[in-house]
């Protein structure tokens, strides 16, 4: 408030993002860009008149949750009690209310990294990486790879939603805007205010990762969003629940050409914990695929 401080990202950016309802009512209600139709309900009676309004399958989501905690799709009634269940129980904060999401079927999603930097004007510009693709399983990323092939039309439209969104939340740095697309149609689904975790790619791909692109441009220098070469990743999970634990593998997934490992050094490993990601190169983003998911394959964490 006093101004001596710039502060990334933003009070209001953190505030609005953090919470499902945040972020989605500016999206879809003040920046009128398209989303899954959705509701808010705070009791599971509420959930079935969403339910009512928004059809099945919908996804049900606590308001504050990462990495698909707590989220469920349905595809009726009768399993509303348990996703409302697992709703309460899965969120960060139990804030005792959910967000009801009509189920987009989407042909593929993205992440838009999209960075706000000091450009040559002395203004802050706008950026873009080359579109990430990533494939999910039960809420979580498992696969990402850069670029995602897009229409010309597709691309400028997810350019276009990732742009309003991160003007309105203003500030500086790097933002990983998630969208679903189907045919030429871009859905807004979320956006995180820092590095995302589909953009490890970039460890690789680019020529500055969206780490290096965040710290320049909180810094106020100049960025740069170069591909370098075609990539991807792929996540280890745990596998197992143990503590203290160690990885066997190392030496032949990094016999995988042009492949990478990031152990995130995580003190206990849980069956679905991610423990760390492979990243791979390559000429064409089916090889850095097969790359990425064959070293995955091999690390194994042990207890
Ligand atoms: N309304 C929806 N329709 C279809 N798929 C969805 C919908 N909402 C979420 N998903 C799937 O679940 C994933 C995780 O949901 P998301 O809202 O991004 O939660 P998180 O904040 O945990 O990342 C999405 O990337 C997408 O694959
Ligand atoms: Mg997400």
């Amino acid at each position: 408030e006093r101004g001596d401080a710039v502060v990334i990202p933003t009070a209001r950016a953190t505030q609005l993002t953090m919470n499902r309802e945040g972020i989605r009512r500016l999206a879809a209600e003040e920046l009128g860009l398209p989303t899954s139709p959705y509701a808010f309900a705070d009791s599971l009676a509420e959930v079935q008149a969403a339910t009512d309004r928004i059809g099945f399958p919908c996804v049900i989501k606590p308001v504050m949750s990462s990495s698909g905690k707590g989220q469920s799709t349905v595809r009726s009634a009768e399993d509303l009690d348990a996703a409302w269940d697992y709703a309460m129980a899965g969120g960060r904060v139990n804030h005792g209310r959910v967000i009801v999401e009509g189920f987009v079927d989407f042909d593929y999603e993205i992440t838009q990294l999209t960075v706000r930097a000091v450009g040559e004007s002395g203004q802050v510009e706008t950026s873009f990486c080359e579109p990430i693709g990533h494939l999910q399983e039960a809420g979580d990323y498992i696969e990402s790879w850069q670029p995602q092939q897009m229409s010309a039309v597709a691309l400028a439209s997810a350019r276009d939603v990732a742009e309003k969104v991160t003007t309105a939340l203003g500030g500086r740095g790097i933002f990983g805007v998630e969208l679903f697309l189907k045919g030429d149609d871009v859905f807004f689904s979320e956006v995180s205010p820092r590095p995302h975790d589909t953009g490890l790619v970039t460890l690789r791909t680019q020529r500055l990762s969206e780490f290096e692109l965040h710290a320049r441009a909180i810094l106020g220098l100049p960025v740069d969003t170069t591909l370098t070469s075609p990539g991807a990743s792929a996540v280890i999970y745990g596998g197992v629940e143990a503590k203290g634990i160690g990885f066997d593998g190392v030496a032949e997934a990094l016999a995988v050409p042009e492949t990478d490992l990031r152990l995130f050094g995580k003190p206990e490993s849980f069956t679905r914990r991610r423990m760390g990601v492979a990243v791979s190169t390559a000429a064409d983003v089916p090889t850095a695929r097969d790359r990425a998911r064959e070293a995955a394959s091999k690390v194994r964490p042990v207890g």
